[in-house]
């Protein structure tokens, strides 16, 4: 295959958010922390979109269990990514994806600040087929993506995913603005849906981990 292993996780409400109506993505308990970093401590890289970065400000380290810490990737066209974001700390190697739409001075301090680019198609989106071939050929073997939503549609339209881990915390929060699992554009009929096999279901008091792989 020419790209890595790519797990999908994520947490979502009982009525499919990934985070309230004014962004508040917090939804898993502590055990489920230490679960997610558990599995970044077990890839050698984690992929978010830059909407992820610039609401959540997440700093993408494993802190709740012993792990050497992935590098980090931000799917950046138009390389936005603040240069004071925590992702661009300086002892865990940070990428940003972009695209040639991305403004050169944007590029240049970023680069400043520590950041790698890779160029990935000249669109107005990541060329994802890209970026994980690029990933493949730098060694990068397993990708966890940790959202958001329309990262998540990105990679699980175009096929790009291996697994899906999600967690169902119980909440349930409304908000048509509010961010779903898989945003995008969507598929018009059911047939066309992307088909997967549930692996496995953990259940930790009124929270449930459901584990799908892809169907291939
Ligand atoms: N509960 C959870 O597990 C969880 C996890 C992560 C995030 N979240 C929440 O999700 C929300 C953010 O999700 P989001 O859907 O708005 O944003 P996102 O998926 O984090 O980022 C989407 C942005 O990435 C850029 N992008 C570049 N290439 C792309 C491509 N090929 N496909 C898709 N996007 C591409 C686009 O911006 P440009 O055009 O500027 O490049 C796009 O608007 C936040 O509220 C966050 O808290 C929740």
């Amino acid at each position: 295959m020419d790209r890595p292993y790519v797990i999908i996780n994520s947490a979502m409400t009982i009525d499919g958010k990934i985070a309230t109506k004014k962004g508040d993505s917090k939804i898993s308990s502590k055990e489920d922390l230490v679960r997610v970093h558990k599995l970044r401590a077990s890839v050698d890289a984690i992929m978010v979109g830059i909407n992820t970065v610039l609401i959540d400000d997440p700093s993408l380290k494993v802190k709740y269990c012993q792990g050497k810490n992935p590098i980090r990737i931000v799917v950046d066209s138009k390389a936005r990514t603040p240069i004071t974001s925590r992702i661009l700390d300086k002892d865990t190697p940070t990428f940003i994806a972009v695209t040639e739409k991305a403004p050169i001075d944007r590029i240049n301090k970023l680069k400043e600040a520590g950041a790698n680019i890779i160029f990935c198609g000249k669109g107005e989106e990541v060329d994802l087929v890209m970026l994980f071939k690029i990933l493949k050929d730098m060694g990068i073997n397993k990708v966890l993506v940790e959202g958001g939503g329309n990262i998540n549609w990105s990679v699980i339209s175009q096929g790009l995913f291996d697994e899906l881990q999600v967690t169902i915390g119980p909440f349930i929060v409304g908000g048509k603005d509010a961010i779903t699992l898989v945003e995008g554009d969507g598929f018009e009929r059911m047939d066309e849906g992307i088909r997967v096999r549930l692996h496995k279901v953990e259940q930790n008091n009124d929270e449930v981990v459901l584990i799908y792989k892809a169907i291939r």
